[in-house]
């Protein structure tokens, strides 16, 4: 059965198996993702059987915005409604903040216009691949 966890405190690096980060030029070692999850002003778990299974992660200022980075599902687990339950805990964390924002890949828009999220005129990003090679 698959239970939420609002914290990473206490996830050890061995829960985060392999197969998140699916789509990335480089993975994230399951260090790095703890690392990650542990520095995130707020982070949600999905967790089956003693091993993470989805995660949603946000950085904020605590006042006013906040920006989600990442959100997955493993594929064995997804559409199940995870992910939106993941997003639902998540943005409870933020709702007293005025700005949400994240990017996401074209497809996806459909799944957070359901929670309110519309598309921007504008967007920009800076992505600097060599940073994920540093540390694996
Ligand atoms: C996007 C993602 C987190 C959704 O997780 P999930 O657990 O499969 O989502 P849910 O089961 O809660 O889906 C809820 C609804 O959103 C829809 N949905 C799911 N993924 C979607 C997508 N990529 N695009 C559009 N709609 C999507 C589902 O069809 C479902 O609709 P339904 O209720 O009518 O059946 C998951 O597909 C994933 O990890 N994708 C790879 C990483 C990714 O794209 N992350 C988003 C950051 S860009």
């Amino acid at each position: 059965m698959v239970a939420y966890v609002g914290t990473a405190h206490g996830i050890e690096h061995g829960q985060l198996t392999g197969g998140f980060f699916a789509d990335w030029p480089v993975r994230p070692s399951s260090e790095r993702h703890l690392e990650l999850l542990r520095g995130s002003y707020a982070v949600e778990l999905a967790m089956d059987d003693g091993k993470v299974i989805g995660f949603a992660t946000a950085t904020s200022d605590g006042v006013l915005s906040a920006y989600i980075p990442l959100l997955e599902v493993l594929p064995e687990y997804r559409g199940r409604g995870i992910g939106s339950e993941l997003m639902r805990r998540l943005l409870l964390r933020l709702d007293g903040l005025y700005m949400v924002d994240l990017s996401c890949d074209s497809g996806v828009e459909a799944f957070y216009e359901r929670f309110g999220f519309r598309v921007l005129d504008r967007a920009m990003g800076l992505r600097r691949r060599e940073r994920l090679r540093r540390r694996g």
